[in-house]
């Protein structure tokens, strides 16, 4: 048995080797990952690659909880962090804590992640006090979409930098043991980086933070529309399209299945 890495084990990288991370909502991506990350994500935003939702808004607890558990079934060694979607935390401290020990319970992850500063402080200390690790969010938190009114980056002028370092601090002072902060200016990446004691999770946030995470389906070439930040390392759609492509064809042409992909009778004894 391969011993799993831990929240303590994240939270001690801090300034040192950068930490890998990539989302994985199924078991075959998970396997896959789980060989080069230090953490999966079962992200939210897996309503909108595996379901083709607008927003990450309709994700429910139910969704979160059954790819969180197909994901630690896939992996062995990295840490399963699994998000806790829209409306199941932002209502009371003792509302997330239910709903994180169910997913703790149901999934067996190591850690949860909720988005939220100085607003949800209280509750990242209520939690990571009752044996909850917490991955805190900040910058662009995409759940608040119909508040914002678009997905764009944060902290481009410096009139807004305060607020978003303040909210990143806050969450490290309440005991999260990493933040991730997506679509931020670059230099108020490095100035959060060096100042906030746990790690930064970048996304869309230079490589200045203490460790990096995507969207699997996005680096691979496989989603429709990526944000800016988004490096392709694959492109393995056209090679999908190419394989259904040829699959239809053989069975049009009756040469697929061949004779080695059928059974023969039993040779009577
Ligand atoms: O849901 C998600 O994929 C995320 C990211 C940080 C990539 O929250
Ligand atoms: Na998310």
């Amino acid at each position: 048995d391969i011993k799993r890495i831990t929240a303590p084990d994240i939270r001690a990288r801090k300034g040192g080797e950068p930490i890998v991370s990539l989302t994985a909502y199924h078991t075959h991506t998970a396997r896959l990952a789980d060989r080069h990350c230090d953490f999966l994500l079962v992200g939210d935003s897996l309503g909108m690659v595996m379901h083709g939702m607008q927003s990450t808004v309709p994700v429910t607890l139910d969704m979160m909880i059954l790819q969180g558990r197909a994901v630690m079934r896939g992996s062995q060694r990295a840490l399963v962090v699994v998000d806790m979607p829209f409306g199941s935390y932002e209502g009371s401290k003792e509302v997330a804590f239910d709903n994180a020990v169910r997913i703790m319970k149901e999934t067996e992850c190591g850690a949860i992640k909720l988005e939220g500063g100085r607003r949800m402080a209280e509750t990242i200390a209520f939690l990571s006090e009752r044996g909850i690790p917490v991955i805190a969010h900040v910058g662009l938190t995409p759940q608040a979409i119909n508040t914002l009114g678009s997905f764009k980056a944060q902290g481009r002028s410096e009139t807004e930098w305060d607020i978003i370092e303040n909210d990143a601090k806050a969450t490290a002072e309440a005991g999260a043991f990493a933040v991730v902060l997506e679509a931020v200016a670059e230099p108020l990446a490095v100035r959060i980086t060096q100042n906030v004691a746990i790690p930064t999770i970048g996304i869309g946030a230079s490589s200045a933070c203490d460790g990096q995470i995507l969207v699997l389906e996005d680096m691979l070439g496989l989603s429709d529309r990526v944000p800016k930040f988004v490096k392709k390392f694959a492109e393995i759609g056209p090679s999908i399209d190419a394989a259904v492509e040829a699959y239809a064809k053989e069975v049009r042409a009756r040469s697929f299945p061949a004779t080695e992909h059928t059974y023969a009778m039993r040779k009577k004894s």
